[in-house]
């Protein structure tokens, strides 16, 4: 791993940092491209830090400890010295799990859903409101990364991670295209169920503020309420989207592939929800160490909001779970749901530093903790798993 504090213990003064005084966005702006004219920056650095007249000393090198999840001013564009392993471990454990949906064969898939006998009513509209929700709600993840959390953050390994997880999200939604196609499934209503079946439109309306928010072009970090706004926003993302509405919808298709019923599908969900909880867990250790950083932001009136928000959002995924499953099914009923969700909000309220909302609640499907836990070269559901084109497999003709 390269460290570089070693050669620069004696050089570096704080009035040697590159882009000092730059708020966020005009360093996201720097990062998105270097012939970009130079930013206005105030005070004496101003000259020394434009990109085109880069002065080669050591005195204007990045330090790791100056480096700050938020509100930074070291230079994005220097990945290294690291000073967030977490994150690169992170970014590299996602490289390892990559996937693509048409490696999973869907065919016996498509035999079970055209057999008229093959499915029951309750499990065909399982299948498709979950297909409903998750077909849009990737591309709202992908959107709040790209367009929103991406340019507030300002520590470059947790931009490589965000990159990555970026690129997952729109893997996720191809998967999710990818059931509607082999199935044959309406296009029209399985796309636009997040305008309308209402269980699905509540809770992308809980969401769309906290995206919004940081997405309107003028917001910039830099003071309490600001920052607060963006920690609501990777909270919310993180614990409550990531974390907890994607639960009832794995839960159901993976349920359905443990009764060897749709098992391309639930292969695809199975690795999604390995990405999905490795991008939930970088979000929570991303959340922890802002807090660090600026303990400032953590007021009681802050945590209540947040604890507000944990009980909204597993009241909207509690109706997801009654609209979706209107009588028992596949062994699962609405009400088990009820302690699942109280279950993760729970585990997720407690990783971020908060007390567990619903005390004593216990994990009715621990089955689930084994798909989390998936390795690749495990085939669980006995379908087949490609080899990807390597370097040494490509062909230049
Ligand atoms: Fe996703
Ligand atoms: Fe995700």
């Amino acid at each position: 791993m390269l460290d570089w504090d070693e050669d620069l213990k004696s050089t570096d003064t704080p009035a040697a940092k590159p882009f000092a005084a730059m708020p966020s966005a005009t360093a996201s702006r720097e990062a998105a491209s270097i012939s970009m004219p130079a930013p206005q920056l105030s005070g004496e650095s101003t000259t020394s830090a434009r990109r085109g007249n880069v002065e080669h000393t050591t005195a204007r090198r990045v330090r790791a400890a100056d480096k700050r999840i938020i509100n930074g001013q070291t230079d994005v564009n220097q990945l290294v010295p690291f000073k967030y392993k977490w994150a690169w471990e992170k970014y590299l454990a996602t490289c390892a799990n990559h996937w693509m949906p048409q490696e999973v064969n869907m065919s016996r898939d498509i035999a079970l859903w055209k057999d008229p006998n093959g499915l029951t009513d309750d499990e065909r509209r399982i299948i498709k409101r979950n297909l409903g929700f998750f077909v849009t709600a990737d591309s709202l993840a992908a959107n709040n990364i790209v367009l929103g959390t991406y340019r507030h953050i300002t520590a470059p390994e947790c931009r490589q991670f965000l990159l990555r997880q970026a690129f997952e999200e729109a893997i996720h939604t191809h998967a999710y295209q990818y059931i509607v196609e082999s199935l044959g499934l309406d296009e029209s209503e399985i796309f636009n169920a997040y305008n309308e079946v209402q269980s699905i439109r509540d809770k992308d309306e809980f969401l769309i503020p906290f995206i919004d928010a940081i997405m309107d072009p003028n917001f910039v970090t830099g003071t309490l309420q600001a920052d607060q706004t963006l920690l609501k926003s990777l909270i919310v993302f993180a614990c409550l989207m990531e974390g907890l509405f994607f639960y009832v919808g794995f839960t159901q298709i993976l349920a359905m592939g443990r009764q060897n019923k749709m098992t391309g599908a639930a292969e695809q969900y199975q690795y999604i929800l390995r990405d999905e909880s490795m991008h939930c867990n970088f979000g929570i250790d991303l959340i922890n160490q802002i807090k660090l950083e600026n303990p400032q932001l953590w007021t009681a009136e802050f945590k209540a909001s947040i604890r507000a928000l944990f009980q909204k959002a597993v009241e909207l995924e509690y109706r997801y779970a009654e609209d979706t499953m209107p009588r028992g099914v596949l062994g699962l009923n609405a009400s088990m749901f009820k302690g699942y969700l109280r279950f993760i909000a729970n585990r997720r309220a407690v990783q971020i530093g908060l007390e567990a909302l619903f005390p004593n609640e216990e994990n009715p499907f621990p089955w689930m903790s084994e798909m989390i836990d998936l390795k690749k070269e495990r085939n669980f559901f006995e379908t087949r798993v490609i080899e990807y084109q390597s370097g040494g497999a490509l062909s230049w003709d």
